[in-house]
């Protein structure tokens, strides 16, 4: 059985930059319980898809024992404010979960995405642009983060003035929701200390929900009031933690997905040389960083019953590490390498089952063409600081910046 120690180890911020030789550790000793503590971790590529599809896990955290320890006497549940709310339907399991994702999904096909390209190349080049003259770029916040937050935002309908308090409650609440935050929280504090952002954000949205009702837009948000408005199919409540969910989900993992994509290509310049002679690589060295170093390293499960055969106990918090499956060598060849030629990449940074990212096509594309645009226009990109600094994360883990420097930007 591996000790609370080696798991907890993920939280250690030395580890943040390179977790892999961690994970391997964390893989070969998979599938355990963790001593003195109702979790488990599940690493081994194929378990890990088996306990996604496996009925007897759920999505629902009320039914997890470790939570239930780490709020008692916190009264971190009753700290929800005075505005509607409800669990996002991430954390929900069939029936909510399936009403509330059918309602969404129709926005999200990849048809109806890729029309956002067109949008998503004028982002990157005007950015590329105002950087020309600089002669440095900080991938993370000169490029990633404003393609992605614009994207998301103007899909939500969200207003232009109001994506900087945005910006800073989202940064906080998707640190409240990393599942690292619960646990540590029984190590180092209260898990209730960055409940106020997700308090912010959901007033913010019930708010502008009220603004779209009177004068609605040609948006994801007006759409789904109309949903409201036509039957009992989604409660004010959950109107309001949709959108938290959408702004948080669809950001901060597309950013990192385009800065650890762009770390990749720096470490392995005839990879970089390869994509920028040949652009329909695009999809190739996207696909191989959502597997090789992805944005979201693990999801989390709960037990609704005891599962023998992996020694899994009803109520026990599942840690399903998708990173450390990715890079398992009884399903991928040479997994440590970066390699976007590799056939069949079957990796399982989306996630499986009923909860399969919903932003999938979006992500992608994001990724995709703003890494196009990068790769095509930025003339001898040199990494300066290598490894970069790490945000705290530890499953939407990804580097603070990506500071390059280059020699010119060439026009569009
Ligand atoms: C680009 C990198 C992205 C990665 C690696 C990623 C990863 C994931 C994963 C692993 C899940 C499943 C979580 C679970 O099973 O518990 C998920 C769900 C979800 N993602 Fe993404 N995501 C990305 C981008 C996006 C984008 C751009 C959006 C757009 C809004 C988005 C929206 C969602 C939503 C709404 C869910 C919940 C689905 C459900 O519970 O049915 N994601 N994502």
């Amino acid at each position: 059985m591996a000790s609370v120690s080696d798991t907890l180890r993920m939280l250690d911020p030395s580890v943040r930059p390179d977790p892999y030789p961690l994970f391997a550790q964390l893989r070969e000793a998979s599938p355990f319980r963790v001593q003195n503590l109702p979790a488990a971790v599940i690493a081994r590529y194929a378990d890990c898809s088996a306990v996604l599809r496996d009925p007897r896990v759920r999505s629902d955290r009320t039914l997890s024992q470790l939570r239930r320890d780490t709020l008692q006497g916190t009264g971190a549940a009753q700290r929800d404010g005075h505005v509607a709310s409800s669990p996002m339907f991430l954390f929900l399991d069939p029936p909510d979960h399936t009403r509330l994702r059918r309602l969404v999904s129709k926005a999200f096909t990849a048809r109806i995405v890729q029309r956002l390209e067109p949008r998503i190349t004028e982002l990157a080049d005007t950015l590329l642009d105002q950087r020309a003259s600089a002669r440095t770029l900080d991938v993370v916040n000169h490029f990633a983060y404003p393609i992605s937050m614009t994207i998301i935002r103007e899909l939500l309908g969200v207003p232009v003035e109001d994506e900087a308090r945005l910006h800073i409650w989202s940064v906080l609440a998707s640190r409240a929701l990393d599942p690292s935050a619960q646990t540590a929280a029984r190590y180092t504090g209260d898990p209730a200390e960055l409940q106020p952002s997700g308090v912010a954000l959901i007033s913010y949205f019930d708010e502008l929900v009220e603004r779209r009702r009177d004068a609605p837009g040609e948006d994801l948000l007006s759409e789904l009031i109309a949903a409201e408005d036509a039957g009992d199919k989604l409660t004010r409540a959950e109107l309001n933690s949709t959108c938290v969910l959408l702004l948080v989900a669809g950001h901060e993992t597309a950013v990192t997905l385009i800065a650890n994509a762009m770390l990749a290509l720096l470490r392995n310049r005839r990879e970089l040389d390869a994509f920028r002679a040949d652009p329909s690589r695009a999809e190739a060295v996207v696909e191989e960083t959502l597997r090789y170093d992805p944005p979201v390293q693990f999801v989390p499960r709960v037990a609704a019953d005891d599962i023998p055969e992996m020694n899994i106990r009803r109520g026990d918090t599942l840690i399903v590490l998708t990173a450390a499956g990715n890079r398992d060598p009884a399903e991928f060849d040479n997994p440590d390498r970066f390699d976007p030629m590799r056939k069949n990449n079957h990796h399982l940074t989306f996630g499986l089952g009923a909860h399969f990212c919903l932003g999938a096509p979006l992500g992608r594309l994001e990724a995709r063409v703003a890494l196009t645009r990068l790769v095509q226009r930025v003339e001898s990109p040199k990494l300066t600081v290598d490894p970069p600094p790490y945000r705290d994360h530890v499953d939407l883990r990804g580097p603070a910046h990506v500071p390059i420097e280059f020699a010119e930007i060439l026009p569009r």
